[in-house]
């Protein structure tokens, strides 16, 4: 292959230097006009895509849902021959459509599954918190949501909309608010941005209910991304230690993972942070991560989940 790849969707991505993509927005085609007002320049570039940090062997997942993301991943590769060569459009209107839905509870790793797919689908991503659009910018969210798929569009990327359990949400028939209105005019807009674009966008929401009907059409695939059992959660403690984190062969692995049940993916990268923490203050030889600084940390998530109620990560 050379170094050029061809996504399926949008115009080619250069994969041989992807250092020099994960900061600076790509730039206007030439034949681009102007941007005739500032207001319209900063909407260039409020959306840029960077390249994934994920793969798909980074994320942990049950065997029978890495096998939907496979199959998934076949659907979107061959999309074209499938709906446009072979016709399949006449009798499946949305099939075509690239949008997948993760749901699951928090900190399952449906964000780094969402980037993992782009990475696999040879494709920037654009990530757009939902629920910090909706709630920074107030009455602006339609008009955001037009620049996201704009964005997409014009950088060849797959667009994400992580936490978007709100714009998934059951449209409501009796609008008594001008907030519920609101709601309704975004997911307005959100439908007609899905009819017209070509491309992949992915969704990442914490409830696979209440998701509206002219949602659920339009998504493709919805992919559970459920808590880790036992193996799961022994192979997150293994796959999140890095190589270098001293002391990690060490580690008893099936404790924490017994000791653990219960907790995600995003709580397991916080223990270990924790652990290598505490480690890191000693000095000499006990300047290395033992059982012993796991099972401290992950008592005190463990005592934060009970206190909270679920996993709150920070910073993801
Ligand atoms: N299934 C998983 N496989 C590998 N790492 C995971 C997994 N789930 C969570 N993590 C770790 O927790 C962090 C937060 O996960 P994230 O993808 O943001 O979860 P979610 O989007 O479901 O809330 C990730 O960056 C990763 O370090
Ligand atoms: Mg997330």
């Amino acid at each position: 292959m050379s170094d050029k790849r061809r996504p399926f969707f949008g115009r080619p991505v250069s994969t041989s230097r992807p250092a020099e993509k994960t900061t600076a927005p790509a730039p206007a085609p030439a034949s681009a006009p102007a941007p005739s007002r500032p207001e319209a320049a900063a909407a260039e570039h409020r959306f840029p895509a960077r390249d994934a940090r994920y793969r798909l062997d980074d994320v942990v997942l049950p065997d029978p849902v890495r096998e939907g993301v496979s199959a998934v991943l076949a659907k979107l590769n061959h999309r074209r021959t499938l709906y446009d060569h072979w016709g399949l459009r006449r009798i499946d209107p949305y099939g075509g459509k690239a949008v997948l839905n993760f749901y699951g509870p928090p900190g399952t790793g449906k964000s780094m599954l969402a980037e993992a797919v782009a990475e696999r689908l040879g494709q920037p991503i654009i990530e757009v918190n939902y629920a910090e659009v909706e709630s920074k910018y107030v009455g602006e969210t339609p008009k955001n949501i037009t620049a996201a798929f704009k964005s997409a569009t014009d950088q060849g990327a797959a667009l994400f909309f992580d936490e978007a359990d709100s714009i998934l949400g059951k449209r409501m028939t009796q609008v008594t608010q001008a907030s519920d209105h609101s709601v309704n005019v975004s997911r307005a807009v959100m439908l007609k941005q899905l009819d017209a674009h070509d491309g992949v966008v992915l969704f990442a929401t914490n409830l696979a209910k209440n998701i509206d009907g002219a949602f659920v059409r339009r998504i493709l695939y919805h992919i559970e991304v459920p808590a880790p059992d036992r193996e799961g959660r022994r192979l997150l403690f293994e796959k999140l230690m890095p190589p270098e984190l001293p002391g990690r062969d060490t580690v008893d692995l099936d404790a924490l993972a017994d000791a653990s049940e219960g907790l995600v993916g995003g709580e397991i990268k916080n223990i270990i942070i924790i652990a290598a923490t505490l480690a890191v203050q000693r000095r000499g030889d006990e300047r290395v991560v033992r059982d012993a600084d796991l099972l401290k940390a992950l008592e005190r998530v463990a005592q934060a989940r009970r206190e909270v109620g679920s996993f709150t990560g920070l910073g993801d």
